[in-house]
């Protein structure tokens, strides 16, 4: 018989207070994970996060042919590639399986793998890959739902502008032409500070990069790379997620292992809020009390405000002092938060990619179902806020983007636990 569905219970209303330790962080593991395909090296990284999103991308290395060991904390992958053939069950459960694609060319393998869909907060298109992949001289055709793409015996050097600043778009061509014949120069890049970690894991490999996180970088290609110990940068939306829930709950807590020189726009909106922040290397200090002031923001390209922590600061804004319009600019379907977010009392009124908040004195807790990765974590911030119960279903969606959230919450105070819940 199928197991009853996860769900967290959270009892609301108690101030956070305590020392959380930050992780690695997903969106620089996923593509450096998939960098290892260039090299029959060993590569080795520490403060990888172990969430369902890169247990998937080790799950779908391992078909390819790499050798994967995790101890100690310590993750390693070894051997080559033997096939460019991704599982389609498991490529589709995880777009960023989409990072497969430019290593896997750029050492010379045709690659199958299945198109990946819209989600559920926008249509997700993967053109800027396809497009600068064909520059750098690779066969691309699309057949049947499939990406069937095949390289020429060496990806040649090219100059490509991106139509779109995309992030795994970036990290793929970067991926791609550090094997090309010649120097690659890519505009328009996405500037985001997991691509320079990424970068920075491809260059003690032995690849030439310049210019990463910024909006033109430039790729030397060299004939091989070797494998590299890697430490994972910190997770910088997993650290606004934290102080997000602090500024609802009120309390004083400590992130360790943070850093805030990758979150410059989202802790100027937390201290618009009234939230005290005091941030040293390594350390982010949150204190807030009282109901937060309401505060607008728009969503935008690093360095503005992350799309990421979108859901997580609206959840801050229902409990606000005032109103706050809220422009989600990346994706157009990214907030689907805001019904369920309603169940517990909130008032947002949205039209287009506009929500306008109107924070209430008070939430009350009840049942809700997540629909995305951030939205369940807007749903955690909105009922550690709230009075009395509050039910979260869906919780695969929190599993694939935050390690062991509920004990690192119960850490510091919070009344949060997984349950079963009854068959629907
Ligand atoms: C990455 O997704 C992140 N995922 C996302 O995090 C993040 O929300 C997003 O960047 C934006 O910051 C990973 O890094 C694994 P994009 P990605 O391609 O690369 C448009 C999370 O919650 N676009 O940068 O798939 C697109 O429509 C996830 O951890 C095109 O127009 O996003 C969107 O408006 C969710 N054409 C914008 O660029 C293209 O060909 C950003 O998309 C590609 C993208």
């Amino acid at each position: 018989m199928a197991e009853r569905p996860a769900a967290l219970r959270i009892t609301g209303g108690r101030k956070l207070r305590g020392k959380i330790t930050v992780s690695g962080s997903k969106n620089s593991a996923l593509p450096c994970l998939f960098a290892s395909l260039l090299t029959d090296g060993q590569c080795q990284w520490r403060r990888v996060p172990r969430l369902s999103d890169v247990e998937t991308a080790l799950a779908i290395l391992q078909r390819l042919g790499k050798s994967i060991d995790w101890r100690a904390g310590t993750l390693s992958a070894g051997k080559a590639a033997r096939s460019g053939t991704l599982n389609p069950d498991q490529a589709r459960s995880m777009r960023a399986s989409i990072l497969a694609l430019g290593p896997l060319l750029a050492i010379g393998k045709k690659v199958i793998l299945p198109l990946p869909g819209g989600c559920d907060i926008g249509s997700r298109p993967i053109a800027v890959h396809l497009a600068g992949l064909e520059k750098l001289g690779v066969t691309i055709c699309i057949s049947g739902g499939f990406v069937k793409a095949a390289p020429p015996k060496r990806l040649r050097a090219a100059h490509i502008v991106l139509d779109a600043p995309s992030v795994t778009g970036t990290e793929n061509l970067i991926m791609a032409a550090t094997l090309a014949r010649g120097n690659t120069v890519i505009e328009n890049c996405a500037c985001e500070p997991e691509i320079v970690d990424l970068s920075r894991m491809l260059e003690a490999m032995g690849a030439r990069i310049e210019g990463a996180g910024t909006a033109t970088v430039t790729i030397e290609g060299v004939t091989a790379l070797g494998g590299c110990r890697h430490l994972i940068m910190a997770d910088r939306i997993e650290a606004g997620t934290y102080l997000a829930a602090v500024a609802a709950a009120g309390g004083s807590v400590e992130l360790l292992k943070a850093d805030a020189s990758v979150l410059g726009a989202f802790l100027a909106k937390l201290e618009e809020m009234g939230v005290a922040i005091e941030a040293k290397p390594g350390s982010i200090r949150a204190k807030a009390s009282g109901r937060p002031i309401a505060t607008g923001f728009e969503t935008a390209p690093y360095p503005g405000f992350p799309t990421d922590l979108q859901a997580q600061l609206m959840a801050v804004n229902c409990i606000a002092r005032g109103k706050a319009a809220i422009v989600e600019r990346i994706f157009e379907r990214r907030f689907r938060h805001a019904d369920e977010l309603a169940l517990l009392g909130a008032d947002i009124r949205l039209r287009g990619n506009q929500a306008l908040v109107t924070g209430a004195a008070k939430l009350q807790g009840a049942r809700t179902e997540a629909t995305d990765l951030r939205a369940s974590a807007s749903l955690v911030i909105a009922a550690l806020a709230a009075s009395g119960d509050t039910v979260i279903g869906g919780l695969h969606h929190l599993e694939r983007g935050y390690e062991q959230l509920p004990r690192k919450l119960r850490s510091i105070g919070a009344q949060i636990r997984r349950v079963r819940l009854p068959y629907c």
